[in-house]
């Protein structure tokens, strides 16, 4: 495919969006159920189309700078000081050609209007960060073991004892329009919502090169690596060594940035996996371990529905599919791995040897060696890439944390 192309980027952004509300509990949805309610605040409020635009783009990837289980639950609480993850979406998103128009209306989602916390004061702070936060906020105090029609009392009541501190009293004014049709909170919460989203989302086609996608990527990356302290930087080191051997056996350089883009994302399906299990100091138990297995499908599916991802979603997504087909979650075999793949699964295990787990420290060069001729004599993984990987072990371990 040739780049820069025209891509559909608010199909791209909702894809993307989705792994942020990847949980335990399966997908949340949050971050669309905050767009469409952002969305119908717009119009109430007669926004222009260029801050719809912002509006729409900002919520969807407002918690960006969020990526443990325990950090997501905290938030939940509309009264907590939640503006941390604001900041750290603001530093990611900031960096990157294509989304840092976001980064100041993510950076102040939380600020409050009252000015009783670090953020701007009153009408300093964005209007379409007002929004988010009040709207955000709303999400967390309809209750999901009830019907939501019914509900509309309690909700103004919470809305309106912190109108004025928090929020700005003419948008709950406005919200509080809204809630009053049954037609509002059925729709942020039925399975209409992803339907709705599609026919309120604005339209933006753009034109994005790769290495617009691979800044992109990197913010998912380190969304990714924080969840555990055990990855902070795995993601980045399959990306070098991955690029390294890719470069070596010649791939061209678009294939090159393919694969670190592929690299950056492996691990996307990861965020569907609880955090103690990520943290768990021991072996994972058989239970824990299935649930682990999941983590590359998800990868899979996420990755394959953007259009353009589609030889990088299998790059990144067969990295524990084997050769001789007793990998997961497809069991592929050789024939069905090209070589993207098989460059992902070595790099991967190389990386994976050469950082600190729960259960064990880094292993030497020497015993990283002898546990890939292992999976190498077991039809595993490419003995030809191990080949390359092990005459230049030195500096391929020199790769290892590296900055970029
Ligand atoms: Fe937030
Ligand atoms: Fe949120
Ligand atoms: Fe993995």
């Amino acid at each position: 495919m040739p780049y820069p192309q025209k891509i559909d980027f608010i199909k791209l952004l909702l894809t993307l969006s989705k792994t942020l509300d990847l949980g335990t509990s399966g997908l949340t949805r949050h971050h669309q159920m905050v767009a469409l309610a952002s969305m119908k605040m717009a119009s109430l409020l007669g926004l222009r189309r260029d801050e719809k635009e912002d509006l729409f783009c900002s919520a969807i990837i407002h918690d960006i700078g969020v990526s443990t289980s325990a950090e997501k639950a905290r938030i939940m609480d509309i009264d907590y000081d939640a503006v941390n993850h604001a900041i750290v979406g603001w530093t990611r998103l900031k960096e990157s050609p294509i989304l840092f128009p976001y980064a100041e209306t993510v950076k102040h989602h939380h600020d409050r209007w009252d000015g009783s916390n670090i953020g701007l004061k009153g009408e300093d702070i964005p209007l379409n960060s007002r929004i988010i936060h009040l709207v955000d906020r709303m999400t967390f105090i309809i209750k999901n073991d009830k019907p939501v029609i019914g509900q509309e009392t309690e909700i103004i009541k919470q809305i309106e004892r912190l109108s004025g501190k928090f929020f700005q009293p003419l948008l709950v004014k406005c919200i509080k329009e809204l809630i009053m049709e049954e037609s509002f909170l059925l729709d942020i919460t039925s399975d209409f919502l992803p339907s709705l989203i599609n026919n309120y989302a604005p339209s933006i086609i753009r034109e994005v090169d790769l290495d617009g996608l691979m800044s992109i990527a990197s913010i998912f990356a380190h969304v990714i690596d924080n969840k555990s302290t055990y990855t902070m930087r795995h993601s980045l080191n399959i990306a070098n060594i991955s690029v390294w051997l890719a470069k070596r056996i010649g791939f061209s350089e678009k294939e090159l940035k393919m694969i670190e883009i592929a690299a950056l994302l492996h691990d996307i399906g990861k965020l569907s996996v609880p955090d103690d299990i990520l943290e768990k100091p021991g072996r994972l138990s058989p239970e824990e371990f299935n649930i682990m297995r999941g983590h590359t499908y998800f990868t899979y599916h996420i990755l394959n529905s953007i259009d353009e991802f589609d030889t990088i979603s299998e790059w990144a997504a067969f990295h524990h599919e084997k050769l001789n087909g007793s990998g997961y979650p497809f069991h592929l075999k050789e024939g069905q791995l090209s070589m993207g793949s098989r460059i992902m699964a070595v790099s991967d295990k190389f990386s994976a040897l050469s950082e600190d787990r729960p259960y064990r420290k880094s292993l030497t060069n020497k015993e990283i060696i002898a546990e890939l001729n292992v999976m190498v004599e077991s039809g595993d993984i490419d003995g030809k890439i191990v080949k390359i990987l092990k005459e230049e072990i030195e500096e391929i371990r020199g790769l290892i944390n590296k900055e970029v």
